[in-house]
Order: structure tokens, then C-alpha cells, then sequence
């Protein structure tokens, strides 16, 4: 259950340009999974709502939640200067997560893309830590990066094989995930996702021409995270058959959506 307590910051420290790496020491971490989110708290005087920060780690022995983000604006720029010691107000978790047992047994998929990568590193260890007959058979993991400073590669690679790919060709596939799949020859039945609009968009119908099961997080849509601005509302297939949501609003019903139920 989601509540709003005050963190203590253990480290941060500096990725690439501009992506932070920030730990907090919460127990948000108790039924946190991986697709959910927080909201952190500024004293940015000028807006009292949080800032939605995707979860990229937890670890529950530690209590140590794990935010990988980047600068986008005053109240990421404010947590950004956040170091040891200091405290910050976090509701949490927030939104639905990625559905793992979809991928018992198949061949899954995780590609992020910019800042989208960091979600999906705690889905990478908690699909691998799965028990044999829930876990997915293979886990291919391809990223997708503006230049060589491929933040949190290494860490994929500790549970499968990565691939990347580069807007400036610098390292991997020159172009965009889906260049990299049809590049290496890339294979699965699930695809799990996190990025741009457009990637999403782009994979969304890779996955419907490809007939794969795609798991969209529309994060990047959100601004307060908790219900309160409308600025996150996407339009879906009736979902639900009581309440046949046509509008939904990715903070409150997603991040995580089937690629087939929404309208991007
Ligand atoms: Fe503000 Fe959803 S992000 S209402």
C-alpha cells in the first residue's frame, strides 16, 4: 500500500550527463514492484505536487530503494543536489507494474530507451529470480541510448545478453530498438517496455505485426503522478467490463499498459 514518508538519502551519484543515480533508504521497498513509480516531494515553492520517479532498484534487506532519472527541470534539478544524509518527502509505490507472469515460460523481451532503461533493470533481476515454473525461458534485454554513455549496461548484463543501440551510431545498432532487433535477429513472445512516445508507438506495432505481446510503461506521459493535474490521460479499448473505461489516466490506471489496449 502506497504511503508518504520521509527518506534518508544513503548516496547519489552521476551516471552519464545529466542522469543521477540516487539512493534511499525507505520502506517503500516492502511490496514495491518493478513498473511502479514514486512521487518525490521539492520544496520547489512554485508547484507542491511531486515529481513521478521510476523505480530502477530495491532492495528489501537494505530497505534501499534505488531512483535513476535525469534533469529535466527545476524539481529533478533540486534532487538532483540531494546528498548523504539529507531527508526527502516520497509517496509510494505508485501505479500497477509490469505483469511477469505473462512471460512464464517464453521468450521475453525488455527494451527501454532513454531514460525508460532504468525500470526495467529491476524487472531484468526479479524475472530472473522467479521460481523455475513461473520464470521466462530466455530474457533478451536491448537499450536504447543517445551516444556511448550507456548507463546501467553493465548491470543488464549481469542477468542476460544486452544489446544496444545508439542515435549516433556510437556503439551497437545505429538507430532505434526496433533497428537492433531486425539488426541481430532478435526473437520473442513478450515485449517489455519503457521509453519515448514514439519508440512506444513504433514497438507497439512491431509486436501487432509480429503477433508478440507487448507491455507498454507510458511514464514518460506523466507530470504529477498522483491524480491530480489530467495531464496523463490516454484513450483505451474498454478494458474493464464493469466500467468500460474508455479514458484512462496512466498515473492511477497504468504506468503499465497492454500495447493493445491503448491508444498512443
Ligand atoms: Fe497528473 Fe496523471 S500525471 S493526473
Amino acid at each position: 500500500a502506497k504511503k508518504k514518508v520521509s527518506a534518508k538519502v544513503i548516496s547519489q551519484k552521476i551516471l552519464a550527463d545529466g542522469i543521477y543515480d540516487l539512493r534511499l533508504e525507505t520502506e517503500i521497498t516492502e511490496d514495491a514492484v518493478p513498473g511502479q513509480f514514486v512521487g518525490v516531494y521539492t520544496d520547489d515553492k512554485s508547484s507542491l505536487l511531486p515529481r513521478p520517479i521510476s523505480i530502477c532498484g530495491v532492495s528489501k534487506e537494505k530497505n534501499e530503494l534505488r531512483l535513476v532519472y535525469r534533469v529535466v527541470g527545476k524539481g529533478t534539478d533540486l534532487f538532483s543536489k540531494l546528498t548523504e544524509g539529507d531527508h526527502v518527502d516520497v509517496l509510494g509505490p505508485l501505479g500497477n507494474g509490469y505483469p511477469m507472469e505473462e512471460a512464464a515460460g517464453k521468450t521475453a523481451i525488455l527494451m527501454g530507451g532513454g531514460i525508460g532503461v532504468p525500470p526495467l533493470l529491476e524487472l531484468a533481476k526479479r524475472l530472473t529470480r522467479l521460481p523455475e515454473d513461473k520464470r521466462p525461458k530466455d530474457i533478451k534485454i536491448v537499450m536504447g541510448y543517445r551516444n556511448d554513455q550507456t548507463f546501467l549496461a553493465d548491470e543488464f548484463r549481469k542477468y542476460a545478453e544486452l544489446y544496444i543501440a545508439t542515435d549516433d551510431g556510437s556503439l551497437g545498432t545505429h538507430g532505434t530498438v526496433i533497428d537492433a532487433l531486425n539488426e541481430q535477429n532478435i526473437e520473442g513472445d513478450v515485449i517489455y517496455t519503457c521509453g519515448p512516445m514514439p519508440m512506444l508507438r513504433g514497438i507497439k506495432k512491431y509486436a501487432a505485426e509480429h503477433n508478440m505481446k507487448a507491455y507498454l510503461s507510458l511514464e514518460e506521459r506523466m507530470a504529477c503522478g498522483v491524480g491530480a493535474c489530467l495531464g496523463c490521460v490516454v484513450k483505451t479499448r474498454d478494458v474493464d467490463a464493469h466500467s468500460h473505461v474508455n479514458n484512462a489516466r496512466i498515473c492511477t490506471d497504468g504506468p503499465v499498459f497492454d500495447a493493445e489496449d491503448v491508444d498512443i
